[in-house]
């Protein structure tokens, strides 16, 4: 056989078995994150948590009088899971879409990102992993934020 005989060969076989195995021809997510904010079950519960926190917040909690607190809940998990590397895919609207018309001002930003991280220590997420979830949520500011 001919060098690129094999070649072909070789390309083809890597081929089927990356489609066989159904994988795509992106690099392999990192999840380390995903990880250390505790997988599926940590990230559900300090979700959980974070709007209980965020629900009792004089500062912020009248925004959140006419939301549908579980389906938010169900999102938000399901943001913070994709964000960290895991096996999510984020379904609900994209950020600017979401707090449209709301308002929001840089000090209501903040104190939703402090009672993220209040709920993130409570379940015991190092304060590394709890910055750095919070890294990946800052750029989403210029969305939220419209006063
Ligand atoms: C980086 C910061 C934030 C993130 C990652 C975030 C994330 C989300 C997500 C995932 C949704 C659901 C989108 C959908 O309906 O499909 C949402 C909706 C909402 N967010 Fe945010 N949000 C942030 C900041 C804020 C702030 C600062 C406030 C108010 C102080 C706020 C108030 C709301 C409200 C009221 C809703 C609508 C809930 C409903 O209609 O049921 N968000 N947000």
């Amino acid at each position: 056989m001919k060098i690129s005989t094999y070649a072909a060969a070789i390309a083809a076989a890597l081929c089927l078995s990356t489609a066989a195995l159904g994988e795509t021809q992106q690099p392999p997510r990192d999840s380390a994150l995903y990880e250390q904010l505790g997988g599926k079950s940590g990230i559900r519960k300090f979700t959980h948590r974070f709007l209980e926190i965020v629900l009792a917040d004089d500062r912020i909690k009248s925004k959140f009088d006419d939301a549908n607190i579980d389906r938010l809940e169900g999102l938000l998990a399901e943001q913070f899971c994709d964000l960290s590397g895991g096996p999510c895919q984020y379904s609900g609207k994209d950020m600017h879409a979401a707090h449209k018309g709301m308002g929001i001002n840089t000090a209501e930003f903040n104190a939703l990102a402090e009672d993220l991280q209040i709920a993130m220590s409570e379940a015991g997420v190092s304060s590394r992993a709890s910055n750095r979830l919070i890294s990946k949520l800052a750029p989403m500011y210029h969305d939220v934020v419209t006063k």
